[in-house]
């Protein structure tokens, strides 16, 4: 079977998020399981100057403003369509943002090239490429099933994949008639969603299979609470739904052979742990003390992720004598209070803001557990990280957290089996019993390690979701040959 992934970010290419560890995890994951993916992504300056082996695949006169490539190629280990369109996508800034931090004031169009060629391909724009299924993810690829839907004809499966609702690609509806789409697309049956064009809802309404990043997230986004206005249209497809939850990249993350950690260690070693501790401490310039309760905190710094209830609640971290190290990025408002938290508690509170893969690993290998306070979270990688490394998931029962964390509760403790601590409703009086239950267990040595072990033996890996994203491949690709 012939896949084709469509996406706008792919690590190690170019990340703001877990999409792009998603969309560079599941292809060597889908590989074994017989899935020739190819990967086809927009030719923003790092993709353009990572490729290898590259091959012009086809021409277009006119791509949405002006003449663009297509290449084949390959890099980091992914083969790759790259959509070379300069007058779309290369530019100083990131992928959807601007140096100014403003959306591109053409999104509308640099995504909705992005879906146009996805179908292009899956026409049998490269001969020697043909997709049996296209699989989009998140709204930047939105429309690619959408344009699919009115080619009419032969066309293959395509699978609309949701790593995030919050995001929904809404532009004004003059944008249609520059899709080159039927008239009548632009309509409730269609793209057209609420009097705008929906990227996410088109590739909702019109994609043959729609998933998710966990079936916790699954189930919470038919309900206005977490569906943000598409649970109505959810409903209707609930039948084509699941969800799939993600993987870890078992080969970046694994800390008995990281490079980036101070000291390698394992279920087996984990005494060896205490070194990465001691070196996260010294290097947020906290009181180095093994008998101190650390939590972490790796993530962008948004709503979504819930890290203002934890600025609300930091009194109740203090007065438990436990640390904080927290390395974010996002919302100026958030990044002053963190500033001012490690400003007000030095020794104890440490901070660092912007993007750093390596501090990234330290901080999972070095603290005690992970604070992960989202209001929700399709799926997140974060903590199952800090399964992996043995620094114990502390989470907000919603979504992906609670479908990978098990709550160490009385049967849980009692069955042996419990990997982190859960907490509910999403509120600050909450979030901090989770912090003094957390500060409970720490006191017990015996149990905490067990818990590590526990956690540690999480199969957190690619293959559960790569059989089952293979079998939804290959009952679509059967359906569309039928
Ligand atoms: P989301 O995609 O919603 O941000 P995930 O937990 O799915 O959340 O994925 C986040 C990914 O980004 C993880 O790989 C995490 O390690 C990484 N990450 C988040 N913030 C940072 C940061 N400031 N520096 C380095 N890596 C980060
Ligand atoms: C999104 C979600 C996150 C998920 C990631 C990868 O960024 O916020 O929960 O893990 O996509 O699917």
């Amino acid at each position: 079977l012939k896949l084709l992934s469509v996406v706008s970010e792919v690590y190690p290419l170019v990340k703001t998020g877990g999409l792009a560890d998603v969309a560079g995890a599941l292809p060597a994951a889908l590989a074994g399981q017989g899935i020739q993916v190819r990967t086809l992504v927009p030719g923003y300056p790092a993709v353009m100057a990572a490729l290898g082996g590259v091959e012009e695949a086809f021409y277009f006169d006119h791509l949405f403003g002006a003449p663009a490539r297509l290449y084949a190629a390959t890099a980091a280990g992914l083969d790759l369509f790259v959509i070379d369109a300069p007058h779309l996508y290369d530019r100083p800034g990131g992928p959807y943002v601007g140096t100014d931090g403003r959306d591109y004031a053409d999104n509308a169009q640099r995504f909705a090239a992005l879906g146009a060629v996805a179908s292009g391909i899956g026409l049998g724009l490269v001969p020697g490429f043909v997709p049996d299924v296209v699989h989009a993810h998140d709204w930047q690829a939105g429309l690619a099933p959408a344009y699919l839907h009115y080619a009419g004809g032969r066309r293959p499966g395509t699978v609309m994949s949701i790593h995030n609702i919050a995001f929904q690609g809404q532009f004004p509806a003059q944008v249609a008639p520059l899709l080159g789409m039927p008239a009548h697309a632009f309509s409730i049956g269609g793209i057209e969603y609420y009097g705008t064009v929906g990227y996410l809802k088109a590739g909702l309404q019109l994609a043959d299979r729609i998933t998710t990043v966990s079936p916790g997230y699954a189930a919470e986004i038919l309900q206005p609470e977490a569906g943000m206005g598409l649970e109505g249209l959810l409903n209707q497809r609930r039948g084509v739904l699941s969800g799939i939850l993600n993987g870890l990249d078992a080969t970046a993350w694994n800390p008995a052979t990281d490079g980036l950690i101070a000291a390698p260690f394992d279920a087996k070693r984990l005494p060896a742990r205490a070194a990465n501790k001691a070196a996260l401490q010294a290097r947020f310039g906290l009181v180095e003390s093994p008998d101190t309760l650390l939590f972490g905190v790796v993530s962008r710094l948004s709503w979504q992720k819930g890290l203002d209830l934890l600025m609300d609640g930091l009194g109740t971290l203090i007065d438990l004598g436990a640390q904080l190290v927290v390395l974010g990025s996002g919302d100026p408002q958030l990044t002053e209070r963190y500033a001012g938290s490690a400003w007000a508690n030095p020794g104890r509170v440490g901070v660092q803001f912007g993007y750093d893969e390596t501090l990234a690993h330290l901080i999972q290998a070095g603290a005690d557990a992970l604070l992960v306070p989202s209001r929700f979270e399709p799926c997140g990688l974060t903590q199952l990280a800090a399964l992996r490394y043995g620094a114990l998931p502390v989470v907000a029962r919603v979504g992906g957290l609670a479908d990978t964390v098990i709550d160490v509760n009385e049967m849980a403790r009692a069955s042996g089996v419990g990997t982190g601590v859960q907490f509910s409703p999403v509120t600050v009086p909450a979030l901090q019993a989770a912090l003094g239950r957390t500060h409970a267990l720490w006191q017990d040595k015996t149990l905490w390690r067990k818990l590590q072990r526990n956690a540690m033996a999480t199969d957190v890996s690619w293959d559960r979701a790569a059989r089952a994203y293979a079998e939804l491949f290959r009952s679509l690709a059967r359906e569309r040959a039928a």
